[in-house]
């Protein structure tokens, strides 16, 4: 498939999503491929931020928690991602970071049987693997970490839970989350999801799958901003069973009552544990605005155009890059991957020319395709550049060897 400039530019023009670009701050001669890392900041989050530093916080002072509302924004946040994971409201709270969220459930999750294993994919990312051995070491379980294609196999009888990311966030493979789900249950054991590289880009329905417990990421395609709380689901039938082994007093029944004993707050609210972050809380409800007269489908069919765009053209302009992702539209999310012995050269040698995407060691460079906020002409572009530092071999500058502390 050729794609010319003037193609990128009149499907630009065409397209029904165009406008939404306008809620973003994007950097002049900035390409950004990296909003499934790190999501670029609304515009209207610095007006909400000045509004609640400034006149929230600095006029009401503690009055805020009540005239503000500030004390059910977890609540209210969590109602607001519930529609793009196809969850109900009261099933999704605002909380913590995604690793801490995992422990929780994971923790909570585990008590619940007397299986000896807990099962997770090698490869998945390293916080889920960490907090997996952290609760197999305190719960005396043992951690089976199989390869993504032996993990169903290894669902039995000793499975007590299972822990897998729906998207990879190298590869962006997708994984079947109902017929994962649906097997699982059937051995009677349970699974975690972690939705971090799924919500916000890729259609979910955790209800209609059967999905019990779920967490995610605010800083990704949410736009919730650096650091941002993280998010966890837990489906309303599991909700009366499970404690959170952080029993701080915001997850308390009552927690004004400051009583010495722990009782925990009804549904989902238990699984909140220290004061929740005002501030971060509501510059993700700027980035959930965002979406606001979008459906996710809407999203995920324009990702989907851009997605073979990207792939057509670095196959003709750049095959020195080979494509890790899966082409399949069920198969993956909306980021795409190339491996390259000098993925990090090359792609911090695009990011000096204004295109940045991120690299993930040991070989990988990603680029995430988010559908809210780039266009045809932008993938042109970043293609173009890309061929022409590989043309030049403008990497092998030995300043973009090197690494700095994130990468
Ligand atoms: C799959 C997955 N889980 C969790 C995280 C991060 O967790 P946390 O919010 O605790 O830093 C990431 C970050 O990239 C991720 O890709």
């Amino acid at each position: 498939m050729s794609f010319t400039l003037a193609e990128a530019k009149a499907t630009d023009a065409a397209d029904p999503l165009r406008s939404y670009r306008e809620r973003f701050h994007l950097p002049e001669g900035v390409i950004y491929l990296d909003g499934n890392s790190l999501g670029a900041l609304p515009r209207a989050t610095v007006a909400r931020q000045q509004e609640i530093v400034a006149r929230e916080w600095g006029e009401s002072l503690i009055r805020g928690w009540n005239v503000h509302g500030w004390i059910g924004l977890p609540q209210r946040v969590g109602a607001r991602i519930a529609p793009l994971i196809g969850a109900r409201p009261h099933e999704v709270i605002v909380a913590d970071s995604t690793s801490v969220n995992l422990f929780k459930l994971l923790v909570a999750a585990v008590r619940l049987s007397d299986r000896p294993v807990l099962l997770s994919e090698s490869g998945n990312f390293h916080t889920d693997l960490h907090i997996a051995s952290g609760v197999a070491d305190l719960t005396g379980l043992r951690l089976d970490i199989a390869p993504r294609a032996k993990v169903e196999g290894r669902i039995g009888s000793d499975t007590n839970l299972v822990l897998l990311t729906h998207v990879h966030y190298k590869t962006a493979e997708r994984f079947d989350m109902a017929a994962v789900t649906a097997r699982t249950h059937k051995a009677g054991a349970r699974i975690v999801w972690d939705l971090s590289h799924s919500v916000g880009a890729v259609p979910l329905d955790l209800n209609g799958a059967g999905v019990e417990l779920a967490v995610g990421c605010g800083y990704k395609y949410l736009n919730g901003g650096p650091g941002a709380p993280a998010f966890l689901y837990i489906a309303e039938a599991l909700q009366e069973q499970l404690l959170s082994p952080l029993r701080g007093w915001m997850g308390h029944a009552e927690p004004f009552a400051f009583t010495d004993d722990y009782r925990p707050a009804p549904g989902i609210d238990r699984f909140l544990a220290g004061t929740p972050p005002i501030l971060g809380i509501a510059a993700l409800e700027s980035g959930l605005d965002a979406f606001d007269g979008l459906t996710i489908e809407r999203l995920w069919s324009k990702s989907r155009a851009l997605f073979d765009v990207f792939y057509a053209l670095m196959e003709q302009r750049c095959p020195e890059l080979t494509c890790i992702t899966p082409r399949g539209e069920e198969q993956r999310g909306s980021h795409i991957s190339f491996a390259h012995p000098h993925a990090f050269e090359i792609c911090q040698a695009l990011i000096a020319d204004g295109v940045i995407g991120d690299f993930r060691a040991p070989d990988v460079v990603r680029f995430g395709l988010t559908p809210l906020y780039l266009g045809f002409e932008d993938i042109w572009h970043a293609v173009d550049r890309l061929a022409r530092i590989l043309k030049e071999d403008g990497w092998r500058d030995p300043k973009f060897a090197v690494r700095s502390k994130v990468t």
